[in-house]
């Protein structure tokens, strides 16, 4: 596969809103060209010598499987740093740190809650630094999504894409604005106390403009879901949310993705879509706590639709390793 070549190197990843188009879809399409060489055994060691720092303040499976293994493949070495492992903020300034990290690393992931501190690795280490996931954006998400998207559909343009629930979440956020970024009908299904915030809708509405994409914000399920090519979901409570839980119930209970919901798009061929964790059952004890406490069996989408024809949840974490190796690759690596 022959790719035009953005010039990215030393440049962050920090939210979609810094990249244009061509930037995006060519870290898409190179995640495409990573998968299909790993698939073939055939290297792509872009990153060979370099020492990476893998900055975790909360949780994660996915995210740092995903650095760890691209890293790997990519001939890097990742360093992992839990949030009891370094200063980061509490006995030591993020400038500090920061400066400290960038002597003796190549490149850092950030995934924590304040967007302010990933920025200020950013400004302060001197080298590339990616959002692995902030309270704001979670970009690195919106790039396996849509990967899985252009996997399934050929393209992105004129894609039909619906988010279902929080609409004010960092993966709702970075899907608002990277689909209009990308030309996608874009259209984001919640309750009206959950919608966006407003400079996330007029961002999205200014890159809309430019892509030919369009954006809707809505409650009304029936009129989001309508000719759908992708259904997305994300959990109800986001972590550090834990006392919303009935609250939450109450309101995107009427959002909960079903197969009601997936044959009222009209579109057989729909997708189903979630980043994951999710809560489609009770073999977590998490969704036992709920069951005992509010009594649901399932949350954000039915335990039929996660395991039906329609799902991908398991490419689109799969394709997070791919697009991950992608931003390195491109902001770090040697491409030649
Ligand atoms: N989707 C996602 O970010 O997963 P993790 O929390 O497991 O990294």
């Amino acid at each position: 596969m022959l790719l035009t070549i953005p010039n990215l190197y030393g440049k962050s990843f920090l939210a979609e809103k810094d990249f244009t188009k061509e930037e995006f879809v060519y870290l898409i399409d190179l995640a495409m060209k990573l998968k299909d060489e790993k698939k073939h055994g055939i290297p792509h060691r872009h990153l060979e010598g370099k020492n990476i720092a893998l900055l975790f303040e909360k949780p994660s499976t996915r995210t740092r499987c995903a650095f760890t293994v691209a890293c790997t493949d990519l001939g890097a070495h990742p360093e992992y740093l839990g949030k009891d492992d370094i200063q980061l903020g509490k006995k030591e300034s993020i400038e500090d740190t920061a400066k400290v990290l960038g002597r003796m690393f190549d490149g850092i992931e950030f995934r924590g809650f304040e967007h302010n501190k990933v920025k200020m690795l950013a400004e302060h280490s001197g080298v590339p630094v990616w959002n692995g996931l902030t309270d704001l954006w979670h970009p690195t998400q919106t790039l396996a999504d849509f990967l899985t998207v252009k996997e399934n559909f050929g393209r992105l343009e004129g894609i039909k894409f619906v988010y279902v629930g929080d609409g004010r979440n960092n993966v709702a956020n970075s899907l608002l604005v990277g689909g209009a970024l990308v030309g996608m009908d874009v259209r984001i299904c919640s309750p009206e106390s959950l919608f966006p915030a407003t400079e996330i809708v007029e961002l999205a509405q200014e890159f809309a403009k430019q892509s030919g994409g369009r954006v809707t914000i809505t409650s009304k399920v029936e009129e989001a879901v309508a000719g759908a090519d992708a259904i997305y979901t994300d959990v109800w409570v986001s972590m550090g949310e834990e006392d919303k839980f009935a609250e939450r119930i109450e309101l995107l209970s009427p959002y909960q993705v079903k197969m009601e919901m997936i044959e009222m798009t009209g579109n057989d061929k729909v997708i189903f879509l979630h980043c994951l964790p999710a809560f489609h059952d009770l073999e977590t004890s998490y969704g036992k706590n709920i069951h005992a406490n509010h009594g649901l069996t399932e949350m954000e989408v039915t335990d039929e639709v996660f395991r039906s024809k329609h799902s991908k949840v398991f490419d689109q974490a799969e394709n997070r390793m791919h697009t991950i190796k992608a931003v390195m690759a491109a902001t770090l690596g040697n491409m030649e």
